[in-house]
C-alpha cells in the first residue's frame, strides 16, 4: 500500500509517498481503507515544524479520516467488516472529562495518522458515520466538528435562546455555526472577508462582523445582543482576541478556549474575568461519547458539513498551502 510520510526534517517540502505493508489486523483491531482525509491547522503546524511539540519521524500526518472496514481482529465487536467510520482524534478516550485524554494517544502526532492507504484502528478509536454523508464530508468530523460540539454542546450545554460568537469562517467556526442554528441559538459570526459573512449569513448566521474593519467588534456585539453580551464564545484567536471576547460575553458566559490563530503571547485581565464571572474552558477535541452523540443530532438533522475543496491525497502539501493562504470557509479535504 502508499502512506503519506513526513521524514527528514519539518517542511512541506518533507512529504513523501512511500509504499509501506498493508497492515493485518491484532485481535481488538479493524482494519480501514481509506476513502477520504481531511486537514486542520494542527496538521499543517505538524508538518511545518511550528507545532508546540515536536513528534519523532518518519510521522504519518493527519488525525482525521473516514473509509470502510476491510478485516477485523478476532475479539471485534463495535464495529463490523463493511462498516463506514472514522478514527477518533484522541484513541482511548471514550467519554467523560478530559483529564482522560492521554496526550499520547492523539492520531497524526504521538501516534501515527491516517493518511495511508489502509490504517490499522483499535475497535474502541472508530465511530459509524452518518449514512447521508458523502465520503468527503463525513471526512471532516473527527477534529473540528466534534471540537465544536465538546465546546457548545457537551461542556457548555447549548440551548435554544442562547447567542453563540463564532470567530472565522474555517473548519471549528463553520460547525460551530451550523451546530448553533441547529439548536435554535443565534450565530454571530466574524470574519475578514465580506464575501465569507454574506456565506455564513446564507447558512444561517443572524449577524456577521468584519474583524478587518472593526477591530474593536465587542461594541456590535454587545449593541446586536440588546447590552446583554452572548452566552458563548467560540475562541480560536487567541491572544489577539480575547480581551474582545471578554467584552463581548454575558455575564456569567462561557469562552472555550480552542485556538490562537493571533498569536500564542498576549495579556488578559484577570478583573474583567472577574467582572464579567466568566467561565473560561480549554477545549482539546472531544470524547467518543461526543463524537457518537454529534452523529446521531447531524443524522436526525440531515446537517452537511461544509466542504470548501477537495484535492487528490497525494496532495497534501497543496491542500497545507491552500489552508495557509486562509481563503477557505469550512473544511479542506483529501480524496483517495
Ligand atoms: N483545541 C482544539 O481542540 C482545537 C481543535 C481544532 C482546531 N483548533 C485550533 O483552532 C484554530 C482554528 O482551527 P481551524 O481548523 O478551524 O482553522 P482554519 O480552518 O484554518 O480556520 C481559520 C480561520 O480563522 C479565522 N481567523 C484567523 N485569524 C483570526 C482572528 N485574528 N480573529 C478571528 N478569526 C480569525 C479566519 O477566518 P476568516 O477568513 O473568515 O477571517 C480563518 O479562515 C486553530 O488555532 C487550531 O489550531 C483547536
Amino acid at each position: 500500500m502508499q502512506a503519506m510520510v513526513l521524514d527528514g526534517g519539518r517542511s512541506l517540502g518533507h512529504l513523501h509517498v512511500v509504499e509501506r505493508e498493508t497492515p493485518s489486523p491484532l485481535p481488538h483491531q479493524v482494519i480501514i481503507q481509506v476513502k477520504a482525509a481531511s486537514i486542520n491547522y494542527r496538521d499543517y503546524e505538524i508538518v511545518t515544524g511550528i507545532f508546540s511539540r515536536a513528534f519523532p519521524l518518519p510521522l504519518v500526518p493527519l488525525s482525521d479520516c473516514v473509509g470502510i472496514v476491510v478485516a477485523a481482529g478476532a475479539d471485534v465487536t463495535r464495529v463490523r467488516v463493511g462498516d463506514r467510520v472514522c478514527g477518533t482524534f484522541w484513541q482511548g478516550w471514550l467519554g467523560g472529562p478530559a483529564d482522560l485524554a492521554d496526550p499520547s494517544r492523539q492520531l497524526g502526532g504521538a501516534l501515527q495518522g491516517v493518511l495511508a492507504e489502509f490504517v490499522a484502528l483499535d475497535q474502541d478509536g472508530v465511530v459509524r458515520v452518518p449514512d447521508h454523508l458523502t465520503d468527503e464530508e463525513a471526512a471532516t468530523l473527527p477534529c473540528a466538528a466534534v471540537t465544536a460540539w465538546h465546546a457548545l454542546v457537551t461542556e457548555g450545554g447549548l440551548k435554544a435562546g442562547d447567542d453563540v460568537l463564532v470567530q472565522g469562517t474555517g473548519g471549528v467556526a463553520i460547525f460551530a455555526l451550523q451546530f448553533a442554528v441547529m439548536f435554535g441559538a443565534r450565530a454571530i459570526v466574524l470574519s475578514g472577508s465580506d464575501e465569507k459573512g454574506e456565506k455564513a449569513i446564507a447558512l444561517g448566521a443572524s449577524c456577521f462582523i468584519n474583524y478587518r474593519r472593526e477591530p474593536e467588534w465587542s461594541a456590535s456585539v454587545l449593541t446586536f445582543t440588546g447590552g446583554r453580551g452572548v452566552d458563548h464564545v467560540i475562541e480560536v484567536g487567541g491572544a489577539q482576541t480575547f480581551t474582545q471576547s471578554l467584552l463581548s460575553l454575558r455575564l456569567a458566559g462561557q469562552i472555550s478556549a480552542i485556538g490562537y490563530l493571533g498569536g500564542q503571547q498576549g495579556t488578559v485581565d484577570p478583573l474583567l474575568i472577574f467582572r464579567k464571572r466568566a467561565r473560561v474552558r480549554g477545549i482539546s477535541v472531544g470524547s467518543r461519547q461526543s463524537f457518537e452523540d454529534m452523529n446521531r443530532a447531524i443524522a436526525f438533522n440531515h446537517l452537511k458539513p461544509v466542504v470548501d475543496s477537495i484535492y487528490p491525497w497525494t496532495a497534501l502539501g497543496d491542500a497545507l498551502l491552500a489552508l495557509e493562504r486562509g481563503r477557505h470557509f469550512g473544511k479542506i479535504v483529501l480524496t483517495f
